[in-house]
């Protein structure tokens, strides 16, 4: 069935357009354009954005089909905007063979609610001590471009390099969680002020900061590309600013929780807020709006942590660390970037899509609104706040820390190449 989406402002900008999708792709954008044999969707006045790319979502599957599903991680994704996801690799299997990432890419593929791209592990097991299978990945059909052992770190400065080095011959990128783990051992927080006078263990932000500067460094040497998980510390926007100052291939992600919560919400003790990279300082937070803004920080990327409710509902330091992300993540960069300025929609669009999608060589998405592009599109609604219910969300976990808060935008719906996965907010 071929739509007629009728007037939505691309980009936010503008009167109000028309847009019509035949065979999965933008066929005409205009004014007044016929029904003709379309199924016409209304779109109210709809900023017009082409659909998410999300670089980090954990989508549990195989192995936690407790916590989440492809099937459900998905659909939260379509509802959040996403066309696109990549997959962590930190399943149990772990994705570390041609094998897995098959499988997580055809689950993706017979959900039918967004792309799953599958990131491979750079290590066996992600025990950070033989490189894993990178070329037999790539050449999947999964077609693996972006390999990380996120929940742990590389940590081997000659194993980053040498998996530095060998991406380079399919145009792959490592995705370092950056975490020294001798500095790390039993944190349980941010180190500072909040951690001491909790007397819960710090991680302190120079381990982060230690293992980014290494990894500049390291892909410098060899010439490679380095992605830099979910930033957390003024440190570290400094950091990515000095490697693009001197013309590295390094890019960035922050994940929408570190846009806009701080280390002191650990006062509650609710492990809804424990998460790997921990909340850090005010003066963190206004230090990554500012670099995601001024383009020092690439992307924003949820790092959609589901967790099933008897390992998130303990006692701090027993409970994961991790937040779902994906149905909350645009109104959390409305709230702290659009509302205020810092970003336009059409800045949105390349920090939600076209960059993810182009660091993760992502082919078909975060394409320009333009005639002949896939109908990869999501729509928003500007001024339709509501209020998030964990209870009532797509993903199979309630672990949002977001539950209850007002957010000022909602997603009104996503197209898939051309299929709608939402429409009116709801799964279509
Ligand atoms: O909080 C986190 N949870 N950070 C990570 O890096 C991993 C993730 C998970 O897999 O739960």
């Amino acid at each position: 069935m071929n739509y007629l989406v009728r007037d939505v402002r691309p980009y936010g900008e503008g009167e109000p357009v028309d847009v019509r999708l035949v065979d999965g792709a933008i066929a005409e954008i205009g004014t007044g354009l016929s029904d003709g044999d379309s199924r016409v969707y209304a779109g109210g006045g709809a900023v017009l954005l082409p659909g998410l790319v999300d670089l980090h979502t954990h989508l549990r599957e195989p192995g936690r089909e407790d916590a989440e599903t492809v099937e459900t991680g998905t659909l939260a994704a379509a509802l959040g905007g996403f066309t696109a996801v990549h997959a962590m690799a930190n399943t149990d299997p772990v994705a570390d063979t041609a094998g897995v990432v098959e499988q997580v890419w055809r689950l993706g593929q017979e959900a039918g609610h967004c792309d799953v791209a599958p990131v491979g592990a750079v290590t066996v097991g992600l025990r950070g001590e033989q490189m894993a299978e990178l070329g037999t990945m790539a050449d999947s059909a999964a077609r693996v471009r972006v390999f990380s052992d996120d929940g742990t770190c590389v940590s081997d400065a000659s194993l980053m390099r040498r998996a530095l080095e060998y991406v380079k011959a399919f145009d792959g990128v490592i995705a370092q969680h950056a975490q020294e783990p001798r500095l790390t051992v039993g944190a349980q927080m941010n180190e500072g002020v909040v951690s001491s006078r909790l007397g819960l263990t710090g991680w302190p932000a120079v381990a982060e900061e230690a293992v980014i500067a290494r990894d500049c460094l390291l892909a410098a040497h060899v010439g490679s590309r380095l992605h830099v998980c979910h930033v957390s510390t003024a440190g570290s926007v400094e950091l990515i600013r000095w490697a693009k100052s001197k013309g590295w291939d390094v890019t960035a992600e922050v994940t929408p929780h570190h846009l806009v919560l701080t280390d002191d919400l650990a006062a509650s003790y609710d492990p809804v807020f424990k998460v790997n990279p921990p909340l850090r300082t005010a003066a963190d937070v206004a230090a990554l709006r500012a670099g995601l803004a001024d383009g020092t920080i690439d992307c924003v990327a949820t790092d959609n942590a589901p967790h099933a409710l008897e390992d998130k509902e303990a006692e701090w330091g027993a409970a994961l660390p991790g937040m779902t992300g994906l149905e909350t993540a645009l109104g959390i960069v409305a709230e702290t970037m659009v509302l205020p300025g810092r970003l336009t929609w059409r800045q949105v669009a390349e920090r939600l899509s076209s960059t993810p999608a182009r660091i993760g060589r992502l082919e078909g998405h975060g394409r320009p609104l333009a005639v002949g592009e896939p109908a990869n599109l999501c729509l928003v609604d500007e001024a339709a706040p509501w209020t998030v219910d964990a209870a009532t969300m797509a993903t199979r976990s309630r672990n949002t820390p977001f539950a209850g808060r007002s957010l000022p935008v909602g997603v009104r719906a996503t197209f898939l190449r051309g299929t709608p996965t939402v429409l009116d907010g709801a799964p279509a």
